[in-house]
């Protein structure tokens, strides 16, 4: 274990809350602010705010050991701190860029408080030059402002902090780049120091890259679909060339979430604003839509035709398995389709009560088992991988169900069977 550092971290959402309990577990003084009282209240009582595999054991472990204490303002978390990380959302603006309002309203909040020679580390995802502009804003020579980009996932986001692929810091002071390095240290990755600009442009270029990965293999389903081959076999043999790999190949219904939408918006945005057309970007986001027709397509072809009136059961409402997280959900948004087209909607999910009253989920109706939500259903559409899903009884289901159909959107079940059942079945990119 490396030396204990005094740590600030602002704002507790995903990647807030994930590296301030990561940080408290590798042993630094971790001070937590949030400002929303709730979430504030929740975290101070050693409850996890999101559905986040071992977050709430690591964010209790710190509070009993005294390494982590959570705070309601951005304000109170500075005596001391040495590293001050900014981790405040920056959502996708009007014109598809990221908008900065959060990341400036704590810069005013803290800018005369931060010790002197303290490090403030960016972990939100910000456009390049920000850094630089951050700098400019704050007007204290004698801090230190860092790129730190987050390459955690939803899910596994803890998992991801304590093994990192890789530490990529952005800032020209080398000595600075160590001393934030250093407090990574018990993670074993390469550190990857380089400038702040380049740091910052390598966190959208990867979720870039793993967008169109995605969009590339969706693409290749459809094809897959038209010449009669199977995306599954032709995956596990692209996936052993060393130079593609296995990972980020499964198709689905299209890619969601809180950071890819918005970040691929931002990054063409951010080309644009440099004067170069990423057309390859946008073909990728245009094709994510398309794709979310062509499984509304299936959808309608699986009740007889036409969607007015059928009756549709959906299986899953978050954008992936392992949160309860549906911001830019592909699930939510072919739900809303569906609903344009006249269908009635009846949707389980294991995050989403019964009664849910948010807007995304307007005008559908939520049942608590997966067997509620298809009883009286023409079709079941599986638009979320939850593992229960694998397991539920296909008799029952076909008992309470008015026809016997199953849209497959994540490839979970088995065709051969369903098909013995007389179900009729439709996957992504197979027969
Ligand atoms: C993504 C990146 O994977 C993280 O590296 C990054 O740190 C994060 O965004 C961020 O910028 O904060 P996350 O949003 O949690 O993480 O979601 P992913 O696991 O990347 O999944 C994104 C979408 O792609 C989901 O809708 C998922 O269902 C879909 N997906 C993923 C597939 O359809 N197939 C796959 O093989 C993998």
């Amino acid at each position: 274990m490396g030396r204990s550092e005094r740590v600030a971290v602002i704002g507790a959402g995903y990647v807030g809350a994930v590296t301030a309990a990561v940080l408290a577990h590798f042993g630094h003084a971790v001070v937590l602010a949030e400002s929303d009282l709730y979430r504030y209240a929740q975290l101070a009582s050693g409850k996890s705010p999101i559905v986040e595999r071992d977050l709430e054991e690591l964010l209790q472990e710190g509070l009993a050991s005294g390494k982590l204490r959570v705070v309601n303002s951005a304000a109170e978390a500075m005596p001391d701190a040495e590293f001050v990380f900014l981790c405040v959302p920056t959502p996708q603006g009007g014109d598809g860029s990221a908008d900065l309002s959060a990341v400036k309203l704590v810069l005013g909040e803290i800018r005369t408080l931060l010790v002197s020679h303290a490090v403030l580390v960016m972990k939100s995802t910000v456009p390049a030059g920000t850094s630089k502009l951050v700098t400019e804003l704050l007007e204290r020579p004698d801090v230190s402002v860092v790129s730190n980009p987050e390459f955690l996932r939803e899910g596994s986001a803890v998992a991801d902090s304590l093994h990192p692929d890789r530490i990529v810091v952005g800032v020209d002071d080398e000595s600075v780049a160590r001393r934030v390095a250093g407090l990574f240290g018990a993670t074993n990755a390469p550190l990857i120091v380089t400038s702040a600009t380049t740091s910052e442009t390598i966190k959208y270029a990867a979720n870039a890259f793993l967008a169109t990965k995605l969009s590339f293999i969706n693409s290749i389903a459809t094809l897959c679909e038209v010449a009669g081959a199977d995306v599954r076999d032709l995956i596990v043999a692209l996936g052993y060339d060393k130079r593609i790999g296995f990972d980020f190949l499964s198709p689905g219904p299209g890619w969601g979430g809180s950071c890819l939408p918005k970040d691929t918006a931002a990054l063409v945005q951010i080309a644009d604003s440099f004067g170069f057309d990423f057309a390859m970007l946008r073909a990728v986001i245009a094709q994510n839509d398309d794709h979310a027709d062509r499984v509304v397509e299936k959808i309608r072809v699986a009740v007889g035709g036409t969607l007015a009136g059928a009756e549709v059961a959906i299986w899953g409402l978050t954008f992936k398995a392992n949160t309860d997280d549906r911001r830019d959900s592909p699930s939510v948004d072919i739900v809303r389709r569906l609903g344009r087209q006249g269908a009635t909607l009846r949707a389980y999910d294991p995050t989403v009560a019964p009664g849910a009253t948010e807007s995304d989920l307007e005008g559908v109706e939520i049942f608590s088992s997966p067997y509620d939500a298809c009883s009286g259903a023409q079709v079941i559409a599986i638009l979320t991988e939850w593992d229960e899903f694998r397991n539920v009884d296909f008799y029952k289901v076909g008992e309470l169900m008015t026809a016997r159909a199953i849209v497959d959107a994540r490839n979970l079940l088995d065709p051969i069977a369903l098909r013995a059942m007389g179900f009729g079945y439709s996957g992504i990119g197979r027969p």
